[in-house]
């Protein structure tokens, strides 16, 4: 493998460019290939067998780029997709969001955890599942916030309609008395500030993306793959809007250039 090949990624949409994001800043040399698959979204509402099956299709999508690393920047793809995923493709390194933050808990060891996320996420219960294997007497609360994807997604990420509905998930008594709380969804970094106030930034928020970067460059450092050369990025839809190009060139900060893949689903 080519240590210059790029480090394929997707998501639903644009959640996955706080992964991408976090990735180049402490790897700022790698090349990116960004797939959002704006076609299927939101992901947190569809069934397993659908997420598995375009989570496959965009891997295969990312193998044919000659990516030589693939993550997905998504919990909801990452909860119910990547086992699949890492059958299908033995020889990439496939990444997960969800296994570095489980290290970290394990690290941190809250007494009361909370996590927020989409129904498929939440639904799967792989957050406990993955906590209790490591740290048994750590308590979880979960709750699905389905809203909030989509509405970020839709560029409202810290005004008053965000905050609302934030502001209504997080009351619920589901989430009372924790002493962390995991983004279990790469979509909600962008609305981070929001989550903050209402915790008074007195409850520890952890959010994937340096977790996940950090684990990256990791791996990448043992196996000898960190690339040398920069030749650029690309972004790729499966559906083009102009929505997705405005909020990903506002939050991703450059220029971006959508190219359309619409063949593979
Ligand atoms: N950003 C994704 C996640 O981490 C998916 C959100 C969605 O499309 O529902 O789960």
């Amino acid at each position: 493998m080519n240590k210059n090949n790029p480090i394929g990624i997707f998501d639903s949409g644009i959640g996955g460019l706080t992964v991408a994001k976090a990735i180049l800043s402490v790897l700022p040399k790698e090349n990116l290939i960004y797939f959002g698959d704006t076609k299927h979204l939101p992901y947190g509402e569809k069934s397993a067998r659908s997420i598995e099956c375009f989570s496959t299709k965009i891997a295969f999508f990312l193998k044919q780029k000659k990516c030589k690393m693939i993550v997905i920047a998504c919990n909801t793809a990452s909860s119910l997709a990547h086992e699949s995923i890492k059958k299908l493709f033995p020889t990439i390194e496939i990444i997960n969001v969800i296994d570095p933050v489980v290290n970290l808990i394990y690290k941190n060891k809250p007494s009361c955890v909370g996590i927020i996320g989409t129904k498929g996420t939440i639904n799967s219960k792989i957050y406990p599942k993955k906590i209790h294997e490591i740290a048994p007497k750590i308590k979880v609360k979960s709750l699905a916030t389905p809203l909030l994807a989509s509405i970020i997604e839709e560029g409202f990420f810290n005004d008053k309609i965000s905050r609302v509905v934030l502001n209504k998930y997080l009351n619920k008594s589901e989430l009372k008395n924790i002493d962390q709380l995991i983004l279990a969804c790469t979509h909600y970094p962008l609305i981070q500030k929001l989550i903050g106030k209402f915790y008074n930034n007195k409850i520890d928020i952890i959010d994937s993306s340096s977790q996940v970067a950090s684990h990256i460059k990791n791996v990448l450092e043992k196996k000898d793959l960190l690339s040398n050369k920069i030749t650029g990025h690309r972004f790729f839809v499966s559906d083009y809007t102009k929505s997705f190009e405005e909020s990903a060139k506002f939050f991703f900060g450059e220029d971006i250039y959508l190219e359309e893949v619409s063949s593979i689903h």
